[in-house]
């Protein structure tokens, strides 16, 4: 089956080769020109375990290829994935669906046969219906069924996350579309994978109600998190005591500094705006918004009062940057208000981040030192502060700390390390919900 893919992102090239690997012969659109080049010479643009191999795999077996030529990659296709970015519109918080139009408007003109036009980016309620209309207007004749297939991948365990996943949700509104989608899925069929079949709207409301709803559940934990700390509770006990009730689940009850990244954001933001448009609000997600930011934009400050009231020349190591560990991606992350904010309260930053540095430049103050390692950063830092949780910060012992850091000051964000061995090794040590004993 021929596979066109709209978007060489973290979703349409992951999505891309693993179709590849399924056997599709599939071509990758790509507009960006940094993107393109990268991935024509061999180069992954973005930072996904695996990936790299993947793609290099089924590049040399010749059923993957990029292009930003339409013509060339429409021709023939039978099935087209729009994979474009759907960030959240300037002023109002609507997805702006600019480039997804825009991707089906090209689609209409470009088209050769009859293909069935999936839309794989997370859109409103509407957009698919939308976007039929759009390619009706561009060429009338054309013969086509829209569809809906929202992905549910994460980043840094992307390509495991769409090899295996829990469920595949596909929205037709056609027996041919559906008969297309099953065969191109059929390698997970036979693997059992439950797959949804529904209408456009609901397979669109699926990806927001399932976001919206786990980051409902990071955002609940964070603030029993801000109780724990009252209280003298300790959060991960609390979460651990919950989450073996199997009607709440473990995953996604981890407090920390406010969830980031490139989809819960915009999406939770998406979904109250679709609400409000309804006329039925989600007045639960309104408040995970709220909730949210506000949490990030607090975080500064626990660092500043673990400082004593400033950070005023001092120098601050931060050890990760990216929104979560194991992608390179910096969307919303934490690291972005806090950081922004400490070196406003006049502090120094020294920071390490495995893979997120060169994306993290644009978006922090000049005057941050980007180092060649974590060792790097926290050498002769007052404070150190952790921001994104990587395996390798955790290797770092309480007593090599000790020797590298003049300060003695730690502010754990994502709580990798153990209280009381900090306390014992003389730190002045906090973290998020989990109160230190007395002692
Ligand atoms: N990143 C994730 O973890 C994730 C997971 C599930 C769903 N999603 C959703 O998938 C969609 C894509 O997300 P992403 O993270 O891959 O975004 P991204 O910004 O990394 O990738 C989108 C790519 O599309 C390209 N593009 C835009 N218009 C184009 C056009 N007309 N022709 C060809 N290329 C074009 C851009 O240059 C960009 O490289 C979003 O709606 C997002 O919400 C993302």
């Amino acid at each position: 089956m021929r596979v066109t893919m709209i978007g060489g992102g973290y979703v349409g090239l992951v999505s891309g080769a693993c179709f590849a690997q399924f056997g599709m012969d599939v071509v990758v659109v790509e507009v960006d020109p940094k993107r393109l080049g990268a991935l024509k010479a061999g180069a992954i643009p973005i930072f996904e375990p695996g990936l790299d191999a993947l793609v290099a795999e089924n590049v040399a077996a010749g059923r993957l290829s990029f292009t930003d030529d339409m013509d060339s990659a429409l021709a023939g296709a039978e099935v087209v994935f729009i994979a474009v970015g759907t960030p959240t519109r300037r002023g109002d918080g609507h997805a702006d669906l600019t480039y997804v139009y825009k991707a089906a408007e090209q689609v209409a003109q470009k088209l050769t046969s009859y293909a069935v036009i999936v839309t794989k980016s997370t859109v409103p309620v509407g957009t698919g219906r939308r976007v039929a209309e759009i390619m009706r207007a561009t060429r009338p004749a054309l013969d086509f069924d829209v569809a809906s297939n929202p992905e549910f991948l994460r980043e840094g365990s992307a390509i495991g996350d769409f090899m295996r996943p829990d469920r595949v949700v596909i929205g037709v509104e056609s027996e041919r579309a559906e008969a297309v989608l099953r065969t191109l899925y059929r390698p997970l069929f036979l693997i059992e994978t439950p797959i949804v079949v529904t209408s456009i709207e609901t397979a669109e409301l699926i990806k927001y109600a399932a976001n919206s709803f786990l980051a409902m559940k990071v955002t609940f934990i964070n603030e029993v998190a801000d109780l724990c700390e009252k209280v003298g509770a300790d959060v991960h006990d609390v979460a651990r005591g919950m989450g073996l009730d199997g009607r709440i689940g473990r995953k996604f009850l981890h407090a920390g500094p406010g969830f980031g990244g490139s989809c819960f954001p915009k999406d939770t933001l998406a979904m109250a705006r679709i609400g409000q448009d309804a006329g039925a609000p989600q007045r639960l997600v309104e408040t995970v918004v709220t909730v949210n930011d506000a949490r990030k934009s607090t975080m500064a400050r626990r660092v500043t009062q673990a400082c004593g009231g400033s950070v005023r020349g001092k120098t601050i190591a931060v050890w990760g940057l990216t929104f979560k560990p194991e992608t390179d991606d910096m969307r919303d992350a934490p690291a972005i208000p806090v950081v922004s904010r400490l070196v406003e309260e006049g502090a120094e930053i020294q920071a390490f981040d495995p893979e997120g540095m060169d994306q993290a430049k644009p978006l922090l103050p000049p005057s941050v030192t980007y180092c060649g390692d974590a060792i790097e950063a926290a050498t002769g830092a007052d404070v150190l502060v952790v921001l994104t949780e990587w395996n390798v910060f955790r290797a770092v012992s309480p007593a090599r700390l000790e020797s590298l850091m003049r300060g003695r000051v730690i502010v754990d964000l994502r709580n990798i390390f153990d209280p009381a061995a900090m306390r014992a090794a003389g730190f002045n040590y906090s973290s998020i919900g989990r109160a230190l004993p007395p002692g």
